[in-house]
């Protein structure tokens, strides 16, 4: 009776009164006292997410309270109107606006990958903290960041939203990104929510090829997958989405395996997880459920809160509660967590907390940003090869030919997911090169060719400028949309005529640098051989222009290493630094009976790890503080590390480690630690790696994250192909 009578006070109060009536309470109880008021409709509302609506009908959902969050709506314009629409609801519960916020939101950053390369985590949680202070600032509370999917296929188009191909990496940088986000805690109106994706195996899709299935053993899966959606977790991570493809034959949206027993259930997670968009009804097509209503069904009971568009519970699960398929109590469960996560962002209390014009521009425009970005895209930069030392260039009254179909192009540097990102403010090569170089330098320019296109006329031009000139830059690779969703390719080669036009510029005589865009290791071969340098832009975003200036004219020293390998053929894929020995072991090229190809090496065209510097440094002096160590100590290796060069520079010492006899067979390294370090000329800096049993574990037949005892080498290096160090230890 009493409860009754609070229900009808309530529900006889405004909004704002509501709101009030709660607000000294903990969210727990706030989110149960909205809860007890809510219809079944109004519950499964909460359940729904939709894109923009422009039609009667679509508005009419929202007044009912039939729609829970938006996606793609941003702008404090068009968030406002559709938050209003909400505020008209019966209960007035608002809305969340979540958005593909993936490097950048109006300042660009390079894109995931790219700086990944720079394996600088407070650069990247910056960046993080950047893109979502003006996404926040523009409506936006939720973004569907960070992929932490380990993609060993570059022939995957989205191998460009991730961290490469290694788990510890990987989870680093997972983590980085979800702290940037998120900053200090949700609720303060700079954080927006991440959002772990795509759970799971998604980079593991067969062939390479996107929305395809994943077969993979649960070894694999524990060992090499999962570290970086718990790497999420631990960072606080406030939802996850689930992923396109299957996983052994059961499609990710309704895992029950992946959501309740390892996400909900080992890692008792309390956020909510999000399907992917249209992945639960796309269980028709796969052909493991028969109709929308059974695709409900098995999302629903396998953990799969939200649904991403699909219209499969608005239209479905109360039927499915009718016929006690599904139990209130677990529509209750999905739906106290959506709402505990706006009642954390302070939606309640402020509906339109992120929706505030002045914000918005302030945080547009700041020039800390731009500067961010700048320095993001030069740390993201990998310098590949740089014959006799031409870089940095020291150009005086020299003419310059630059070359190729992305040396004025704009657009593709901001590469693919790009938020609110615009083309005019990207600086092009061209732009940066000139600025930078200002009267110094004659600069002429001749395109050449088109990324894709067959057309060769433009050749002769281009030659012609490379005979006229001192030396040539080059800009080559894939146009910007090239990687990401639903992008695969078959041939990872430099699409269209662009091999043809090197080598046609490099026959002039004239030394060329490249300057390669893409977002996925390309394979090159003639240019790897041929150019005089090579300098990995990935796609460097809004101050690309700027930042590729300054390092081929030395302002900047490329400190970025590969976080992914390079193969030589793109029959080598997967092709990862930490395989295994074999029984076969390989030594050489051409030796019969080894585990090997008989037409390429098994060597890969650049390593994972890798990047070169101007200037040198010098690794030496190892000293392990013990020899053995117990599982619950600790040992520590200290080396010392000395810029022999004329530049000050910065290196990433890189720590493997191997386990020689496991009751699973390891692979031959597996980085265990990293630190980017900084040198003046002639500086030398003691660096110390720790060693304890985590860095030991691995899982064993039994899934169980154990430490064997027996001996374990450890090796030091500037890559994972050029190991300077190393010792062998105990475990006892
Ligand atoms: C599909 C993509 O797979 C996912 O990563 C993205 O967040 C959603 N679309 C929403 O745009």
């Amino acid at each position: 009776m009493y409860r009754i009578k609070i229900s009808l006070l309530i529900i006889a109060l405004t909004g704002t009164q509501l709101i009030a009536y709660a607000q000294h309470k903990p969210i727990n109880q706030r989110v149960d006292s909205v809860l007890r008021l809510m219809t079944l409709d109004e519950k499964i509302g909460q359940l729904n997410q939709i894109g923009p609506v422009s039609d009667t009908a679509g508005v009419n959902s929202i007044k009912r309270g039939y729609v829970g969050s938006m996606l793609v709506v941003h702008g404090v314009k068009d968030v406002k109107q559709m938050q209003a629409l909400a505020m008209q609801s019966r209960l007035k519960i608002p809305l969340l606006f979540g958005y593909d916020v993936i490097h950048g939101y109006k300042t660009i950053f390079p894109v995931p990958l790219g700086e990944s390369a720079s394996w600088d985590t407070a650069a990247i949680r910056a960046s993080a903290r950047i893109a979502a202070t003006e996404a926040a600032a523009s409506g936006v509370n939720w973004t569907f960041a960070p992929m932490v999917d380990i993609a060993r296929d570059p022939r995957w188009g989205r191998i460009v939203e991730g961290a490469g191909e290694d788990t510890y990496l990987g989870s680093q940088i997972a983590k980085a990104r979800v702290l940037g986000f998120q900053g200090k805690k949700l609720g303060d109106v700079d954080a927006v929510m991440a959002c772990a994706k795509h759970f799971a195996a998604y980079g593991a899709v067969s062939a390479g090829r996107d929305y395809n299935d994943v077969e993979m053993s649960d070894h694999q899966l524990w060992e090499t997958y999962l570290p970086p959606f718990k790497a999420a977790v631990d960072a606080g991570v406030a939802t996850f989405m689930s992923s396109f493809n299957t996983l052994n034959g059961v499609p990710a949206a309704a895992s029950n395996y992946l959501q309740r027993d390892i996400l909900k259930g080992k890692w008792n997670y309390k956020g909510f997880v999000i399907s992917d968009c249209g992945s639960i009804t796309q269980m028709i097509s796969w052909g493991y459920v028969a109709d929308e209503k059974d695709a409900a069904l098995k999302a629903i009971l396998s953990g799969c809160d939200v649904d991403m568009t699909s219209n499969a519970y608005v239209h479905n699960l109360k039927q499915l509660v009718a016929e006690k398929k599904v139990s209130v109590a677990l529509i209750d469960d999905a739906v106290k967590r959506i709402l505990y996560k706006k009642f954390e962002l302070g939606l309640f209390d402020d509906p339109y907390r992120f929706c505030d014009e002045k914000r918005q521009a302030d945080a547009w425009n700041d020039p800390v940003h731009k500067d961010a970005a700048l320095q993001m895209a030069e740390r993201s930069m990998v310098l590949l090869k740089n014959q006799n030392h031409l870089l940095p260039l020291h150009a005086h009254g020299q003419t310059i030919a630059l070359i190729g179909p992305l040396i004025k192009s704009k657009h593709d540097l901001q590469g693919s997911w790009i938020a609110a990102g615009v083309e005019e403010r990207v600086l092009s090569v061209y732009d940066g090169l000139t600025k930078k170089f200002g009267n110094n330098v004659h600069f002429t320019y001749a395109k050449g060719a088109d990324i894709k296109e067959n057309d060769t006329t433009g050749f002769a031009t281009a030659v012609q400028a490379a005979r006229q000139a001192d030396m040539v830059i080059m800009a080559l690779g894939e146009n910007g949309d090239m990687s990401g969703e639903s992008t695969s390719r078959a041939d990872i080669g430099l699409p269209g005529r662009q091999v043809e036009l090197f080598n046609a510029i490099k026959a002039t005589g004239k030394p060329v640098v490249v300057v390669l865009m893409a977002g996925r290791p390309l394979v090159f071969n003639e240019i790897a051989d041929n150019a005089d340098a090579i300098l990995y832009a990935w796609f460097p975003g809004d101050e690309g222009g700027a930042a590729i200036a300054n390092v081929i004219n030395g302002d900047y020293n490329p400190s970025g290493k590969l976080p992914v390998t390079f193969p030589l053929s793109v029959g080598q894929i997967p092709l990862t630094y930490n395989g295994y020995q074999t029984g076969h072991p390989y030594t050489a090229f051409g030796v019969p009976f080894q585990s090997r190809y008989t037409d390429v090496p098994n060597t890969p065209r650049y390593a994972f790890g890798y990047g070169l510097s101007y200037t040198d440094f010098k690794y030496s002096n190892l000293i392990l503080d013990k020899t053995s160590m117990a599982k619950v100590g600790v040992i520590n290796a200290s080396f010392t590390l000395t810029n022999t060069g004329k530049y000050a520079g910065e290196e990433v010492v890189q720590l493997y480690i191997n386990d020689a006899i496991a009751s699973v067979v390891q692979p031959m390294k597996k980085l265990k630690d990293f630190k980017k370090v900084a040198l003046q000329p002639g500086e030398s800096k003691t660096i110390t790696f720790t060693i304890d049993n985590e860095k030991l574990s691995f899982y064993n037949q039994q899934l169980q994250w154990v430490s064997e005892p027996g001996i374990f080498k450890l090796m030091i290096g500037s890559a994972s192909d050029d190991i300077m160090l190393q010792s062998d230890f105990e475990l006892k």
